[in-house]
């Protein structure tokens, strides 16, 4: 069987405990190395004045991790400027906010060649490579122009917009003809994949093969939806533990008889954390009656505070919270609880349990794997009801759910009045039809299928130099 090697800006490698990081990611990608050995290669996470020129190798089980550091230089051009704040803004459709640079995206382009040069005396002929999201995406174009023909593919954890969007982005010429360099290419979902390859034949020469393969410049690139998926099993095992940690023990205690509404984001503007929060408010606006009877939990870690959208954002979640509470909050009732930390996964899926509406209403997401968790964790019995933002990709697969445009706080709030009323038939209805297909498409599937795929594909023809 071929090695397989996984490279991604973030790495994951599992603590003392066996655990290790619980990010949707991370989570997945440990599940590619389940029954084989294999190499996972990124960033260590760790700026250092004078980076060595080789990875960090540390071995854990039958996965070795090859680690770089960053110089504070590239941290601030690769990472926080270009893919961070140009191109993440852009690919969520967001392009008032994108702030492109010329320094920064030098520097993308710097740390693309470099992880490429160090991965490269990593690499032998046979193994499969896997490169993920849009921090990495002129890597192949490296490796190829060091001379490796080894098939590679690419997954794109976030969207990829129409092309009217992405060629707003100084850039993206180039970035779209690096990714022909990749034999296969997977994306969340079937809009994601007619975007990128309408991208590609609009703006460059290119033909199209079949319905999936583009060709261009002697190369062909499959591009698919392969939607990233949860591990089902474990969700479901870890949902109706007892609760025994301190925020679980702590919300179920001062709920009562109060009905939980859940929210769990990172704090990222493309989650719309404060368009939700208005939408609460004109739920309770518009349904007095429920007014100290329900609490939304809002738990969203701070994210890549030091790009500056990032601090406003946190300004803005806070302001808005303070000025919803403060207008309808009562003694002995705070309307939104909103925490700041991290959480096991072991407690969200307690969480999601005891909560009858999960909210999730990103502006745009990729897939958006809190969706398929909270659903995952529901009692079968007395399932809670998914509101669901039609600009997620979980809402391709997600029928069961309220589907909803965030855009509009009015129709967000009749959902979740809709979903407090919902009987227990069309919960439980809606619920199984949601979790047939989560079973049907986990992690596993998930993984199976794109590697079988690349490892199907036809060798790269020849390496070549980048245009
Ligand atoms: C998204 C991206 C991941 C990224 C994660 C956390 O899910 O698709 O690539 O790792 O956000 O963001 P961070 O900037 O902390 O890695």
């Amino acid at each position: 069987m071929a090695r397989l090697v996984v490279v991604s800006n973030r790495v994951s490698i599992p603590d003392p405990t066996g655990k290790g990081s619980a990010g949707g990611l991370a989570v997945a990608l440990r599940e590619a190395f389940q029954g084989q050995d294999g190499l996972w290669f990124g960033w260590s996470g760790k700026v250092s004045a004078h980076p060595s020129a080789e990875p960090r190798m540390i071995d854990k089980g039958h996965v070795r991790y090859a680690l770089m550091d960053l110089t504070a230089t590239d941290r601030r051009e690769y990472y926080s400027g270009f893919a961070n704040r140009a191109l993440w803004p852009v690919m969520h459709y967001r392009i008032g906010l994108s702030e492109f640079s010329r320094a920064d995206y030098a520097g993308y382009l710097r740390v693309n060649r470099t992880f490429a040069g160090a991965l490269a005396r990593l690499i032998r002929p046979d193994d499969l490579i896997w490169v993920h999201d849009y921090h990495l995406i002129p890597l192949a174009a490296e490796l190829r122009a060091l001379g490796l023909a080894n098939r590679i593919g690419y997954f794109r954890h976030i969207p990829w917009p129409a092309p009217e969007v992405v060629g707003t982005l100084p850039g993206s010429q180039d970035l779209l003809r690096a990714i022909t360099d990749y034999d296969l290419v997977g994306v969340q979902t079937a809009r994601d994949a007619d975007n990128l390859r309408r991208g590609i034949l609009q703006e460059f020469d290119a033909a199209q093969r079949t319905a999936d393969v583009i060709a261009l410049d002697g190369r062909q690139a499959r591009v698919k939806g392969f939607p990233i998926a949860i591990d089902m099993s474990g969700f479901e095992q870890a949902a109706p533990r007892p609760a025994t940690h301190r925020l679980l023990k702590q919300t179920v205690a001062s709920l009562g008889s109060r009905s939980l509404i859940i929210g769990v984001d990172r704090l990222d503007y493309s989650k719309g954390i404060p368009e939700r929060m208005e939408a609460f408010e004109r739920f309770l606006i518009s349904n007095p009656d429920q007014r100290g009877r329900v609490t939304y939990l809002q738990i969203a870690p701070t994210s890549r505070s030091e790009v500056p959208e990032y601090a406003a954002l946190s300004r803005t979640v806070s302001e808005t919270l303070g000025r919803i509470n403060g207008a309808h909050g009562e003694p002995g009732w705070v309307p939104i609880h909103y925490v700041t930390s991290a959480y096991p996964r072991s407690v969200l899926a307690g969480l999601y349990r005891i909560a009858r509406v999960g909210l999730v209403t990103p502006m745009r997401d990729g897939m958006n794997l809190v969706a398929k968790e909270y659903v995952a964790a529901q009692d079968p019995e007395d399932p809670g009801v998914l509101v669901l933002s039609k600009f997620a990709g979980a809402a391709e697969q997600l029928g069961g759910a309220l589907i909803v445009n965030p855009n509009d706080k009015f129709e967000v709030a009749e959902a979740i009045n809709a979903a407090l009323h919902m009987d227990q038939a069309e919960r439980i209805a809606r619920w199984q039809r949601m979790m047939d297909l989560l079973r049907r498409y986990d992690i596993a599937w998930w993984t199976n299928a794109f590697l079988k795929e690349l490892a199907g594909q036809r060798k790269t023809s020849k390496a070549r130099r980048p245009a």
